[in-house]
């Protein structure tokens, strides 16, 4: 086990059970920093920075940012340092909060929330000088978000100034409420108007940001050369996930040429790893149990005002393989939508490239096609949300489109073509985590080619171990050993030697019930009449286990949060929360087993 797994363990472990000298907390820090760093945290200020929160007693409550609600069932209080939602049960303390809610690993949590309160990470291996640079640089950081805030909030006030540009955005149905939610502004026309904004137009920071141009040339003639690179243009500002602008993207009101100008690339802008929309979408991705990725800044905008507000964007750029890794921390289930032309396979097919390595059995990725003349705003106002929903549930597979893509142009009646085809799929089977899923596709791809699975891993040379290790919580979907046949992992005997032959007792199913929350892929390994004899049982686990078959079939494996998700509104919601919350309070190791034994021992 890797130790940045044990350090991601050891903070779930700490959730319910604050440090104690006999804890197993990671040998990099020690237990006594992160005490102190709690301790000198002040939650209610941290939480206060996402969340409105009002007094309410000793504690402070307000809207769970977790999950969607009306009335505030979240609390934190001051004295625990501890937040707690009664409506979905999420709690823990600050590093808890800020992980969840900034999507950051624990390390990185640590770190800033440590240089926050001017302590520094005793387990830091960084030189002084890398220590130096890695200041410098965040200082730089901090600078550049603050100047493109303040423009980003000179923009929003033009366009309240400006009827030509309120008028565009209502004629493309953009409510007043969504241009807020987005920040949406305007920049004026002229050259210069951020010299209204700032008190200096020549600080080396406007351009920096990439807001003003600065043409080289000698000093005296630059200060007379400097202009806005954004002028009579409707503004998105592009946030990162802490809610910090970063970046613009800039449409023209017309059809001139180019219609959207972007930022360039800066210290806090990186193309390649933001996502529009994202920090705006992360509640509804929550909730409804997917991130759709499409094209355009407008489809997002457009998008969120149709009730589909789980959409992001990528900046006019290719898919890349930070991108999708990215979401995957908000998710696991990602669906990327492509206008229907050769632009739009083209597109998809960098995006099958950035996602495979990532495919592993608990996460599911698809492929929605428009028809050639749509994007997702124009086609959900053209058909309606029933018909963009059908399109998103059809939605082609990972599995089939890999085929498919290794397919194109192989006339798979004759033996050259099936071989071509064989060829095509290699790299991209070879790209993915070992699984279940990978296991499938090898069939699949053989069937396909006309062979059988192990001529066609024959003809392969047997499989490369992969290059790179992924962020995965599985251990059976990391590449360990070079084998095809994954085996079940350790978990699934146990629920199957725990299964009786008859109706099994109410404490044997919440046994078997805590196993698969602990290992949401466990499900997949019982056999028919093991699902069956579960299903089978009377009450709220028997509704549950069938209950957990439909979603199998429905959507493969889902990471537990999706499936948290989606059992909210069921009758034994409250009892799988329960259940995870007990789950959570026993440290875990990385494989589900060691953790869920303790839990059924205890
Ligand atoms: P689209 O042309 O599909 O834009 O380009 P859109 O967002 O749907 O805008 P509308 O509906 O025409 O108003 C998709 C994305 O490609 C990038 C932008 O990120 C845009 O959202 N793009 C496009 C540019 O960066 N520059 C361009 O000139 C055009
Ligand atoms: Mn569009």
């Amino acid at each position: 086990m890797s130790s940045a797994c044990r350090v991601v363990s050891a903070a779930t472990s700490r959730k319910t059970n604050p440090p104690g000298p006999g804890d197993n907390l990671p040998v990099s820090i020690p237990a006594s920093f992160i005490q102190e760093l709690l301790a000198r945290a002040d939650l209610v200020e941290i939480v206060g920075r996402y969340v409105p929160l009002k007094k309410t007693g000793a504690n402070f409550s307000g809207l769970c940012p977790f999950h969607a609600e009306k009335s505030p069932s979240f609390t934190v209080s001051p004295s625990k340092q501890f937040y707690h939602c009664f409506g979905c049960g999420k709690n823990g303390d600050a590093i808890n909060f800020l992980m969840e809610q900034t999507g950051a690993g624990f390390m990185d949590t640590v770190r800033d929330l440590a240089q926050e309160y001017g302590m520094t990470v005793p387990d830091d291996d960084r030189s002084p000088a890398e220590r130096e640079d890695e200041q410098r640089e965040k200082e730089q950081r901090a600078t550049l978000t603050g100047v493109l805030e303040r423009a980003a909030a000179a923009y929003k006030k033009q366009l309240r100034a400006a009827p030509r540009a309120i008028e565009y955005l209502k004629r493309r149905g953009v409510s007043g409420q969504i241009a807020r939610d987005f920040g949406l502004g305007y920049a004026p026309e002229g050259w210069r108007f951020l010299t209204s904004v700032f008190p200096r137009y020549d600080d080396p920071l406007l351009a920096d940001s990439g807001l003003v141009i600065a043409p080289e040339t000698t000093e005296n003639e630059e200060q007379a050369r400097r202009y806005d690179r954004f002028r009579d243009r409707i503004m998105f500002p592009i946030r990162n996930v802490q809610g910090q602008v970063i970046g613009f993207g800039g449409r023209v009101l017309g059809d001139e040429k180019p219609k959207y100008l972007n930022s360039p690339e800066t210290p806090v802008f990186h193309k390649g790893h933001e996502l529009y929309g994202l920090y705006e979408a992360r509640q509804a991705i929550r909730e409804q149990g997917y991130a759709l990725v499409v094209e355009g800044y407008m489809d997002v905008v457009a998008l969120a005002q149709l009730g589909q507000g789980n959409a992001v964007a990528t900046l006019g750029t290719a898919c890349t393989f930070d991108h999708v890794q990215k979401l995957f921390r908000f998710t696991g289930n990602i669906v990327f939508s492509f206008d229907g032309d050769a632009a739009g396979r083209h597109a998809a097919r960098k995006a099958l490239d950035a996602a495979l390595p990532l495919a592993t059995d608990v996460r599911s990725v698809k492929f929605l096609f428009l028809p050639p003349e749509h994007d997702p705003d124009s086609f959900i106002r053209a058909e309606g949300d029933a018909a963009f929903a059908a399109a998103v549930r059809d939605a082609v597979p990972l599995s089939r489109f890999l085929s498919d893509a290794a397919a194109q142009e192989c006339d798979l009646s004759t033996a050259e073509g099936r071989s071509h085809f064989a060829a095509n799929a290699r790299p991209l089977w070879q790209a993915m985590p070992q699984g279940l899923l990978k296991q499938q596709l090898l069939t699949d791809i053989a069937t396909r080619a006309g062979v059988d699975a192990a001529a066609l891993l024959t003809a392969w040379g047997g499989e490369r171990a992969p290059e790179r290790q992924f962020d995965s919580d599985r251990d059976h979907s990391r590449g360990h050993a070079p084998s095809v046949a994954p085996t079940a992992p350790r978990s699934a005997s146990r629920i199957t030697s725990r299964l009786p032959s008859r109706s099994p007792s109410q404490a044997q199913a919440r046994n078997i019930a805590s196993l698969i929350l602990r290992d949401t892929s466990l499900w997949e390994w019982l056999n028919d009449n093991d699902k069956d004899l579960l299903s089978g049982q009377d009450g709220l686990y028997g509704e549950l286990f069938r209950w957990l078959d439909t979603q199998y079939l429905e959507h493969g494996a889902q990471p537990l949060a999706a499936l948290l998700v989606a059992a909210q509104n069921q009758a034994f919601g409250p009892l799988i929360a329960e259940i995870d919350r007990v789950n959570r309070m026993v440290p875990t190791v990385s494989s589900a087993t060691a953790g869920a034994s303790a839990a059924l021992d205890a």
